[in-house]
């Protein structure tokens, strides 16, 4: 059997093994015993709390417990017409006197955006208003203004964060069953670090575990202490010009994540800013020059044993450049993000959205990327500046998100995205519509000739996928939205 994490595998099974969250486990109870009588006040329940607290393992017990089938969606999925449509098919569906009810989760609500989401926030409402199954919502922050409709429309459930003798608890526990020798006060350390995320506690439980055969003190303070080593850029460039010895400089350098060619822009962008003394200054962009020169040479040849040396030059070779004017190192300065990095993340993330809508729309036209960057997106980008409502319908088609829209259009982004949030909305609420009319109506619909079938427009009017060719299936996300 393959390994499973612990997080899974002691995942409570039944709600008696949620630990702590009384209030939240009799609120619960009260309202999914309410919906097995058949007669609940509230059809969806919102479950909010930290990370970490058993919010979805709460859901997957009481599914467990009261015999429902869990339906699992998570919030980047509301988003396609498609998915909601399916959740939509197994909320409007009756349980039938043989068949399990369903319950269904829609995990993480909080991680819908607010204006390219509008639509799915709406999505939701809709379900909750049709739904003849339970519906269960989790949310970190459940009193976001975004959430607010949800928040009205779903009976709210509390968690607590858990404390530490609780987290301290489990990790026992999780001890004994797998028979790891583990010292008190190493859980002690983790249950600390976890501050109430017993996820995180667990997991890291695991790692020392499984790395080392046993659980110490001294092992997790080693181990686990790297997280909390690493520093912001700011940090670490202070750390550096403040420093009197190599080492220092040397140990500065190590407690970053940023790459040693990241590290060098930041101190050359910041250099000026803390080195005033003319002859300081040129000592130290002599040094970080070296520096440089050695990176190239580094990149060209691949000779990556003088990778040391570039980094002694830039961060030890600045700091020990200051010497006429030794207070300089402790001035407090602001430090500024190098230009260049700005610049080059810039380019970097309009490029990598270049390549997603030519990818989303060569998946639609049937045409390469490369070809729809050279011949397709130009006029895509005219249509965005040009006709914002027509830009709306490719929008929502192609289920582009803000950042693309915006990258087509930055003038029309506001405008052309609220309208394809507009026209989603249309699109999935006809959508939830077709479900939560009675199921005969819905067959003897579609077995009309197209022409009768009486729907204007969007996902209710496609046939029933069955009786599709291959061909039209194809187009059929962008279709549904032009056909009138
Ligand atoms: N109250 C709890 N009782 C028992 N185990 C828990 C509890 N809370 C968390 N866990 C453990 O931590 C893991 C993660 O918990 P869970 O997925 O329920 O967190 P969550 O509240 O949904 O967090 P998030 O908001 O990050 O999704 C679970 O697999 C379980 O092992
Ligand atoms: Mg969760």
């Amino acid at each position: 059997m393959p390994r499973l994490p612990w997080v899974i595998k002691y995942r409570p099974k039944r709600v008696d093994d949620v630990v702590n969250q009384n209030e939240a486990k009799a609120v619960a109870l009260k309202w999914i015993k309410s919906w097995v009588a058949g007669n609940p006040v509230k059809k969806a329940a919102l479950f909010n709390g930290p990370p970490g607290c058993g919010k979805t393992s709460l859901v997957e017990a009481l599914a467990n417990e009261f015999g429902y089938e869990l339906i699992e969606m998570n919030a980047s999925d509301y988003r396609r017409a498609t998915d909601i449509e399916r959740i939509a098919k197994v909320a409007a569906t009756q349980r039938g006197l043989t068949s399990r009810g369903k319950l269904i989760l829609l995990d993480e609500v909080d991680g819908l955006s607010r204006l390219a989401d509008e639509g799915a926030i709406q999505a939701i409402l809709d379900l909750i208003k049709i739904t003849k199954n339970p519906v269960v919502m989790t949310a970190n922050n459940a009193w976001e203004q975004k959430l607010k409709p949800i928040r009205d429309a779903s009976l709210l459930v509390n968690f607590r964060r858990l404390t530490k003798t609780d987290v301290k608890k489990v990790l026992r526990r999780i001890c004994e069953l797998e028979r790891v020798q583990c010292d008190e006060d190493a859980i002690n350390f983790i249950a600390e670090r976890a501050e109430g995320d017993l996820r995180s506690a667990i997991n890291d439980l695991e790692a020392v575990a499984e790395g080392f055969g046993k659980v110490t003190l001294k092992i997790c303070k080693a181990v686990l202490r790297y997280r909390d080593r690493v520093y912001a850029p700011y940090e670490v460039v202070r750390k550096i010009f403040i420093s009197k010895y190599t080492w220092q400089a040397r140990q500065a350098a190590s407690q970053t994540d940023l790459s040693p060619d990241e590290l060098m822009q930041w101190i050359n962008e910041n250099l000026p800013l803390q080195i005033t003394d003319p002859e300081d200054l040129w000592r130290a962009y002599e040094k970080l020059s070296r520096a440089d020169v050695f990176f190239g040479r580094i990149v060209r040849s691949g000779s990556w044993d003088l990778l040391p040396y570039a980094i002694e030059l830039m961060t030890a070779g600045v700091a020990l450049s200051i010497v006429n004017d030794p207070k300089a190192r402790y001035k407090w300065v602001k430090y500024q993000f190098p230009q260049k990095i700005l610049l080059m993340s810039r380019t970097k993330e309009m490029r990598q959205l270049r390549e997603r809508i030519a990818e989303v729309i060569g998946r639609h036209i049937l045409a390469s990327k490369r070809k729809v960057k050279n011949d397709v997106l130009p006029y895509i980008k005219i249509i965005f500046d040009r006709n914002p409502e027509y830009a709306a319908r490719l929008a929502a088609g192609l289920n582009l998100d803000e950042h693309m829209i915006k990258y087509l259009s930055p003038q029309n982004a506001t405008t052309i995205s609220k309208m394809a949030a507009e026209i989603w909305r249309e699109t999935a609420r006809e959508a939830l519509k077709k479900h939560s009319q009675p199921a005969r109506e819905v067959k003897e619909e579609a077995r009309l000739p197209e022409e009768q079938r009486g729907v204007k427009g969007g996902v209710a009017e496609r046939k029933p996928r069955r009786r599709r060719k291959r061909k039209e299936v194809k187009g059929k996300g962008l279709d549904a939205f032009f056909k009138k």
